[in-house]
């Protein structure tokens, strides 16, 4: 009998998404005969039932797309800003879940979809997810898809603000996307060359920041970079929030300016704050994450053949593997204050203020 498989796109947005959209559907549609129903712009698209048809045709030539053909959105089903109220949708959904007899709901996503996704699975829904996000902050999986590409991105905009702070003998501060994890900002600013670099896992101190600065510029290198993730802090600080609402996610921002100011007074020399923000989030995904995407795409339906009920889909090299929901919301995956990487980096001669 034919399988129903519905799909849809969660939370920010990343390079991979529609590769995966591609794998599941070409494993669902072509290989295993299902038949398969996208839901637009996350759930809220599926509380108002509004649909795409997904046929071979709309999954041609998606492969190399940025973005989501689906749309998406950061709204929670138990949290749905609606007519200037936040209510709990979730009976909404799982009603539209039966109405189009789907066998499973695949929900691409990163930490908090997979947390939606779990509180769906506990009404009785049968779901799988995949992982992504730019962050890579999803646990039990060994990388997110979106998190290779953005870090491609993040290097070369860092190799490129060498030369004019060496010409201008300036501190240029990088405020890299993280909100609550510093991988992408401590990946970029290791592969970029980073003088120091400050992620939410390890508070910071500005005058041993500007200390570090002030010891490595010299003759030979007049000036210096510093990457900072956005969601980084002072020990006893908070994190720099741009705006709050209620039933939505915070939005963070504004810690690079902070932070450039701070050096600038501190060190003397003339500092200044570039935001990459978006432009990591966008464009066509690297050849990893469409390996990425199209193996854990096909992986979900294979789950599904498989009789698998309630998992994310996560890469445990060199294996795909199944990890039940329940296990995948169990906590966030933080960079480890003594893990390699750090080590590696204060190795460097890198300086995490600390
Ligand atoms: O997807 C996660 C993330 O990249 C965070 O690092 C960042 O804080 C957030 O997205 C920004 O999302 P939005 O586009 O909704 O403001």
């Amino acid at each position: 009998m034919a399988k129903f498989v519905g799909i849809l796109t969660s939370g920010g947005d990343c390079p991979g998404l529609n590769a995966a959209i591609r794998g599941v559907g070409k494993a669902a549609l072509g290989f295993y005969g299902m038949q398969m129903i996208g839901f637009r712009d996350g759930f809220r698209g599926f509380m108002e039932n509004r649909t795409m048809e997904l046929d071979g045709d709309m999954l041609s030539g998606i492969l190399t797309q940025g973005g989501t053909i689906l749309g998406t959105s950061r709204d929670k089903p138990h949290r749905m800003p609606v007519g200037g109220k936040v209510v709990d949708v979730t009976d909404v959904i799982v009603d539209n879940y039966h109405k189009h007899h789907l066998d499973v709901l695949v929900c691409l996503g990163g930490g908090g979809t997979q947390k939606n996704a779990y509180r769906l699975a506990q009404k009785g829904l049968n779901i799988i997810t995949l992982p992504k996000t730019i962050d890579n902050d999803v646990t039990l999986t060994d990388v997110t898809f979106g998190f290779d590409t953005a870090l491609g991105v993040a290097t070369e905009a860092i190799d490129r603000l060498h030369s004019t702070a060496h010409s201008h003998h300036r501190i240029i501060v990088v405020e890299i996307m993280g909100n609550k994890v510093g991988w992408l900002a401590l990946g970029a600013g290791i592969a970029g060359g980073a003088d120091a670099i400050l992620i939410p896992e390890i508070p910071y101190d500005i005058k041993k920041v500007a200390e570090a600065l002030k010891k490595k510029i010299c003759v030979v290198q007049p000036y210096a970079i510093v990457v900072v993730a956005e969601g980084a802090k002072t020990a006893g600080g908070d994190v720099t929030v741009k705006s709050r609402e209620p039933g939505r996610v915070e939005r963070l921002g504004g810690i690079g300016d902070i932070v450039a100011k701070e050096l600038g007074s501190l060190t003397g020399y003339e500092a200044r704050a570039v935001v990459l923000g978006h432009l990591l989030r966008g464009g066509s995904p690297n050849a990893m994450d469409r390996i990425l995407g199209l193996g854990f795409g096909a992986a979900a339906i294979n789950a599904l053949k498989e009789g698998k009920d309630g998992v994310m889909v996560a890469l445990n090299p060199p294996r795909i593997e199944y990890v039940p929901l329940e296990q995948a919301v169990s906590g966030i995956k933080t960079v480890p204050f003594d893990g390699d990487l750090v080590t590696a980096a204060r190795a460097l001669n890198i300086s995490f203020g600390d």
